[in-house]
């Protein structure tokens, strides 16, 4: 409703993994090249992490599209809530190979012939798994199955595995090392900067035909960062929302009262339960390091217990 008035094509902060928007931050370059890398180097398992909203399955889609443009065969999975034969009926399914029978052996014996086909023409198979963290052990173990399926030299079948850091977490349990150790290539996105948030916000809004690029006060933009703390996510229904209340004030530029009130509105300027944890985790190092201080004056002093000759100084570690 907000685009005519601010001159816009179409609306630049929707919080789908559009691709079209796709802002590259040096953090941002550097995944989508070992992704890049781990996939064109047949490396087999390609690890992509990172917080909720920091960009991993609009970096996928990116991905997504690149292979489809170099004639690569993929799969893609986002329902993770799946079991091992379903698992199979979307891999086949995907890359498109016929197959009518439910047993594994079968399924295993068309896909590596269809795989080795398809090496044997230079072409590329990727499964591409988004939302990894909440696939069962049964499932992560039948994708370790997967890529045994290879040649002397090279995987057939890469795997890219996308999740939030309790993934990582999750492949660090020790029945899952088998897999862990097929993990050739890491990358993560991670929490954009205030310089890179006011990039972000212009490149959104240039992608989406704007033509004032100062459509966000500075203020406004900072205030933006304080609460997002970086996360594209948070800082999309920031901008959509004061770009609304913004149309409501018939003003042409975005605030930082603008974008109070929206962080209001949606509950930001209170501490979030991981915030307080981590508040509490400052206080409690805090607490620790006013401790050992107390307890290094007290080991200074001349009259507490002596170490060795008592002329030693101590030298914290860092
Ligand atoms: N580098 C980026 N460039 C442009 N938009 C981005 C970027 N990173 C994230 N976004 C935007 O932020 C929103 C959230 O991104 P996305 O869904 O990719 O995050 P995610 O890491 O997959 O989150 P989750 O962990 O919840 O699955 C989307 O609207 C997306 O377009
Ligand atoms: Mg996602």
């Amino acid at each position: 409703m907000y685009k005519k008035f601010f001159g816009l094509k179409e609306s630049p902060f929707k919080v789908n993994p559009d691709p079209r928007y796709l802002f590259l931050t040096p953090g941002i370059q550097e995944a989508l090249a070992s992704l890049a890398y781990g996939i064109r180097g047949r490396r087999g398992i390609i690890l992509l992490t990172g917080e909720v909203g920091t960009g991993k399955t609009t970096l996928l889609h990116m991905i997504l599209d690149w292979l489809r443009q170099n004639r690569a065969a993929t799969a893609f999975i986002f329902n993770t809530n799946l079991t091992t034969t379903e698992l199979f009926e979307c891999l086949m399914a995907d890359l498109g190979i016929p197959c009518e029978s439910h047993s594994k052996s079968e399924i295993l014996m068309r896909l590596n012939r269809w795989l080795l086909d398809r090496y044997s023409n230079g072409q590329m198979a990727v499964l591409i798994v988004d939302e990894a963290q909440s696939l069962s052990d049964q499932v992560l173990e039948e994708i370790r199955f997967l890529t045994n399926l290879e040649t002397s030299t090279d995987k057939l079948l890469q795997v890219v595995l996308s999740g939030q850091p309790e993934l990582e977490e999750k492949l660090r349990q020790p029945h899952l090392r088998q897999l862990r150790q097929r993990i050739t290539v890491r990358c993560r996105t991670n929490p954009l900067t205030l310089e890179e948030t006011q990039g972000y916000i212009a490149e959104r809004l240039r992608i989406a035909g704007a033509s004032n690029g100062s459509l966000f006060s500075p203020e406004a933009v900072e205030s933006i960062y304080r609460h997002a703390r970086g996360i594209p996510r948070v800082t999309n229904v920031l901008c959509e929302h004061a770009l609304i209340n913004c149309f409501a004030d018939q003003q042409k530029t975005v605030t930082s009262a603008h974008i109070e009130g929206v962080a209001h509105e949606f509950e930001l300027d209170r501490p979030t339960a991981q915030q307080s944890t981590r508040a509490e985790d400052l206080s409690s190092v805090e607490r620790v390091l006013r401790d050992l201080s107390t307890v290094l004056e007290r080991m200074r002093q001349p009259t507490s217990f002596a170490v060795g000759s008592g002329k030693e100084s101590y030298e914290p570690h860092s």
